[in-house]
């Protein structure tokens, strides 16, 4: 038996930030914000932008949102074609004008993705304290950058490399070669495109689809060097390195918010069509197919106990699919938050396998529990939306989730997606584990087929919950009860409550009620059940009788083949009829809707929840 104590190293730090460069033809300015919009998702506390205008590097900097830099740069009239831009997301350092970038010292301009982590130490060593105006590490690297450059940017940037630790992507402009961007990581994430006419690199692929469907990863510990002529990469000794390209399925056009008021509305809308994909990409003859990602029939009959590891939404599904793996397909599973993987000491088996989830495909605690199951030797799987990401490239196998980019900060889309590749596994390992029989299984996909239906059905109801959101917008508290499978779904639906309508939300196991937490109910206090499974309607039946004679107001979301049990009126919102296990489609959909109405009628920014970042690089 392996254990994995050992896992208890320091894990590396990071930031949240989107960057960008650009060389081209269009005018830089234009295609660096409208790239940084599209980058916000990453972190909008402060954004940056600098271009060359010939004479000098022009830098245009607040600590707010992108609409607002937009404003800044207007009156900049120059016809720039060479430029970089950021979007943070403070983590070390206030939000302030000064800790924004890009950060400019002597004759480098420079943005930065990641934490130098001896920076104050750099500081002392090479005293550069009068050169700083900021208060935090980014602007150390600019400085050194600077300090070491004599008229050689390979030779400046390998010896700052040299003496900072920490993690990076760097993108670096020096003002006697305005035509040139430099970059250069570790960890953070850097990827480039190109077509025959522009340059690009951006912290992830999306800004990356105007200029081509083809794009590359660099490497770490390359230096990458880019101008009019084209993009060449180097190693630290000068020789030339390949290009690993890659093809991008997502457009630009699927980035765009094609007039809905909110990315969320758009990607809950969305859900027939990408849970439809998502299924059909895994199926074949009514059987879950996953030959074009390697995982064969031995990989299934060789795991015998699965380690599910993830955070926030993504950790939802795997706790959903952990009871289906375990009532299905009788397969031992254990469920991790990612943040707390390495403390737990899980205790796992040659024969376990580690089945990490992400959207991003970068969420830092997940990456790096990810690595250390690795470095472990247990074999890995992930379930991941993002293509190339770090999770999606380092993992021995990984399933794609087929939802397309997801751009609001709450998830909701590619959470359905993920129980929709969870619910092929679960039949693929019941099949393998001699729990169903080959016609079994495809009876259970047959049902599958349904769902994408359940989900528009509710969405086209949409109003309905908007009605419903004016109920509960004056809300401070809401408390959300269920049994079973309801419960994990009342999980990810507090979520969903709590990051885009600030309403505290809780979701309880019902029948922990009486444990605890029944105490915090008083007259007219908001309770919201949730009734989707036939076996526990009696029982989620009494709970509501509980809290409604503590004076609890009770709505209850459920499946009206269910509703002929319930003895007491109570107002009730109907779903819709699936079979038990499937029916998590229908009512999370339903609570997505609620929660976003509930954040429109408060006029919150809905797609970016103060405080949050859609992509969470920072443990
Ligand atoms: O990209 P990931 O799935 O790894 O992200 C995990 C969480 O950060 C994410 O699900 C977060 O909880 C969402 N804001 C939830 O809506």
């Amino acid at each position: 038996m392996m254990d994995v104590s050992s896992l208890k190293k320091k894990v590396e730090n990071n930031i949240m930030c989107g960057i960008v460069g650009y060389i081209g033809t269009n005018k830089a300015t234009d295609i660096l914000l409208e790239s940084l919009e599209l980058l916000e998702y990453r972190g909008y506390d402060s954004a940056g932008v600098a271009f060359c205008s010939g004479k000098n590097v022009q830098v245009y900097k607040c600590p707010n949102r992108v609409a607002v830099l937009k404003e800044l740069v207007k009156e900049q009239k120059e016809d720039a074609h060479v430029g970089i831009g950021h979007t943070r997301w403070a983590t070390h350092g206030s939000v302030s004008y000064k800790n924004s970038h890009p950060h400019q010292v002597g004759q480098v301009t420079l943005v930065h993705n990641g934490i130098i982590e001896n920076y104050k130490e750099l500081i002392h060593t090479y005293h550069l304290e009068d050169q700083l105006v900021s208060s935090g590490d980014s602007e150390v690297a600019c400085a050194l950058l600077n300090l070491f450059y004599k008229k050689d940017p390979m030779e400046a940037i390998i010896k700052t490399l040299s003496v900072i630790e920490g993690t990076y992507a760097l993108v670096m402009i020096f003002s006697d070669r305005q035509e040139e961007i430099y970059a250069v990581r570790k960890v953070s994430p850097i990827v480039v495109s190109e077509n025959e006419t522009e340059r690009m690199l951006a912290s992830d692929v999306m800004p990356l689809s105007r200029i081509s469907k083809e794009y590359f990863t660099l490497p770490e510990q390359v230096i990458l060097k880019m101008s009019k002529e084209g993009i060449h990469l180097y190693d630290f000794e000068g020789h030339e390195v390949e290009k690993k390209k890659e093809r991008l399925d997502w457009d630009i056009e699927q980035m765009n918010q094609q007039g809905y008021p909110y990315y969320m509305e758009k990607e809950i809308a969305e859900q027939k069509e990408v849970l439809q994909r998502t299924l059909l990409s895994y199926v074949e003859d009514s059987f879950p197919c996953f030959e074009r990602e390697a995982l064969t029939e031995e990989l299934f009959e060789k795991s015998k106990h699965l380690v599910i590891v993830a955070c926030g939404t993504s950790y939802h599904a795997g706790l959903y699919a952990k009871n289906l793996f375990e009532k299905i397909a009788h397969l031992k599973t254990d469920v991790y938050l990612a943040s707390e993987f390495i403390y737990q000491e899980p205790v796992m088996e040659e024969d376990t396998l580690v089945l990490v989830i992400s959207q991003s495909g970068e969420t830092i605690d997940t990456l790096e529990a990810l690595r250390h199951s690795k470095e472990m030797g247990y074999q890995t799987l992930s379930i991941v939306n993002v293509k190339g990401s770090s999770i999606a490239k380092e993992s021995d196998y990984t399933l794609y989730t087929y939802a397309g980019p997801e751009i609001a900060v709450a998830s909701t889309k590619a959470y359905t997606c993920q129980l929709m590749v969870l619910f092929l596994l679960v039949y693929r390992f019941a099949y393998t584990r001699n729990r169903f029989t080959k016609e079994e299984v495809q009876q259970e996909i047959e049902e599958l087929k349904k769902v994408p239906y359940s989900v528009e059905d509710i969405y086209q109801r949409k109003e309905e919950f908007q009605e419903c959101a004016k109920e509960f917008k004056d809300e401070k508290d809401l408390y959300m009860i269920g049994r079973g499978f309801d419960y994990y779904i009342l999980l990810e639906a507090a979520l969903k409550m709590k990051e885009v309508s600030y309403i505290h939300t809780e979701a309880y196991a019902s029948g922990e009620l009486k444990h605890g937490p029944i105490a915090l109910i008083e007259q007219d206090t908001t309770v919201i059940a949730c009734l989707t499974q036939k076996d526990l309607v009696s029982k989620a039946s009494s709970n509501m009788k509980e809290v409604r004679a503590r004076g609890a107001k009770v709505i209850a979301f459920m499946k009206p083949s269910l509703e002929k049990y319930l003895e007491q009126k109570i107002s009730i919102i109907l779903l819709n009829d699936l079979k038990d296990d499937l029916m998590v489609f229908p009512a999370i959909v339903a609570f997505q809707l609620l929660a976003y109405y509930v954040a429109c009628e408060k006029g919150l920014n809905v797609d970016k929840p103060r405080n949050l970042a859609k992509v969470v690089t920072v443990e």
